[in-house]
């Protein structure tokens, strides 16, 4: 396995740290580079405090605490990551910076140096070009909060040396993470294939069909599912949420599959951002509890429409080999919680059941949006 002693991290934001976390509780040396010093130290002392806390809780004791802290050291320039084995970037979502950040770092790390970004929505493959040798570049793709989400997702660029796939994933099983390899496309597996989750709940939501409380409760209660989708946009915030999907649906060439919600887009201008403004689709300083409806053919309807709209897209991204079949059901149950990975679930209701339910939808609305995918129906078809 190659060596990955010297762990370079290049922004100290809220992945920068996590990320530092998970690398010096491993025991690699991490050296920690903000361009703002005073975040990097900012960050450094949260992180003590999560370490007081995890002592408190009996997770860790003093001395890993000591051994953690002692194995970050933050850096002041990029000339400082030269011993760096991998570096991974964590700075803002922007392209050019970014290129230009990685355009730098060449100049400074030796040649067999990995460069990674965590990036959530810039291409890997145009974030490689950067580098007169992108062979060593490559996306890791962590969760947030990263020490805590055990997916991790692995994204090669079009230029990236593939016996380094072997090295990263061994390296990301060494931290404790479950890695899969997502191919370089917009929203990586994850992001793309969680989309209908959100996007169904709300465009049922605009049909009038059901409120806000009662799809959440046909999720939670029929579905198995930790949170409901207005929950869950209300955590993520649903600024966060519509900035991932209007970025998934224009880098899908507006693909009215992952269409954004307007009834989102409102809410998120409206400053209803969830739980971080206290208000989103919930109002959290009310004590007014929000009475779903108990009504079994609507909760089953809704949550059966939102289930193939996942599987559907789900059996569609190993069509289009964005992973395979094991890593996209990985990725649904480690990275967003799901009871059950969605191609198992598909297989448990049956692709045939998938392929007449998607029909069904395209048949009422006639939208491209409600296209079975062609793996569904061959897999719908083997069994019938
Ligand atoms: N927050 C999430 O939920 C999440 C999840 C997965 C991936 N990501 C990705 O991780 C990256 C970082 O996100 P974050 O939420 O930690 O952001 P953040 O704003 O918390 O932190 C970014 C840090 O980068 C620093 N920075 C900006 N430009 C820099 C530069 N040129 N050189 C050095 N430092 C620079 C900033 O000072 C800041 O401290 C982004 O690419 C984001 O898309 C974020």
């Amino acid at each position: 396995m190659k060596d990955f002693k010297n762990i370079g991290i290049v922004g100290a934001g809220s992945m920068g740290i996590g990320i530092a976390q998970i690398a010096s509780t491993s025991g690699c040396k991490v050296f920690l580079y903000d361009q703002n010093v005073e975040i990097a130290q900012s960050s450094l002392n949260k992180l003590k405090k999560i370490l007081e806390r995890l002592i408190e809780k009996k997770r860790i004791n003093s001395n890993k605490r000591d051994e953690i802290l002692s194995n970050i050291k933050i850096v002041s320039s990029l000339n400082d990551l030269s011993v760096s084995n991998l570096i991974i970037e964590a700075i803002i979502e922007n392209l050019n910076i970014k290129k230009d950040l990685f355009s730098k770092l060449e100049t400074i790390v030796h040649k067999e140096c990995i460069i990674a970004s965590n990036t959530s929505s810039l291409s890997i493959t145009n974030l490689a070009s950067s580098l007169k040798n992108p062979s060593n570049f490559i996306g890791i793709h962590f969760f947030n909060p990263a020490p805590l989400m055990p997916l991790v997702e692995i994204i090669p660029a079009l230029q990236t040396n593939i016996n380094l796939l072997d090295s990263i994933r061994n390296l990301l099983l060494s931290w404790n993470k479950f890695p899969v390899i997502a191919k370089d496309t917009p929203g990586f597996i994850v992001n793309r294939i969680a989309r209908p989750f959100y996007s169904e709940a709300l465009r049922i939501y605009d049909e009038q069909i059901a409120d806000f409380a009662t799809i959440d409760f046909a999720m939670k209660e029929v579905g198995g599912f930790k949170m409901g989708p207005f929950e869950l946009m209300d955590f993520i915030g649903n600024d966060v949420n519509y900035a991932v999907t209007e970025s998934v649906f224009k880098s899908f060439y507006y693909d009215p599959k992952y269409k954004p919600s307007l009834t989102q887009k409102q809410y998120a201008n409206a400053g209803w951002l969830g739980r971080k403004t206290n208000k989103g689709y919930y109002d959290y300083n009310s004590s007014s509890k929000n009475v779903p409806s108990k009504d079994v053919t609507l909760l089953n309807l809704i949550f059966e429409r939102i289930l193939v709209m996942l599987i559907n897209d789900a059996v569609d991204a190993f069509y289009l080999g964005i992973a395979s079949k094991e890593d996209i059901d990985l990725a649904i149950t480690k990275g967003v919680n799901y009871p059950k990975g969605l191609i198992a679930w598909g297989e448990e209701k049956t692709f045939s059941w998938v392929e007449k339910k998607m029909d069904e939808l395209y048949e009422n609305y006639k939208e491209d949006r409600y296209r079975c995918s062609p793996l569904v129906r061959k897999w719908g078809n083997l069994i019938k």
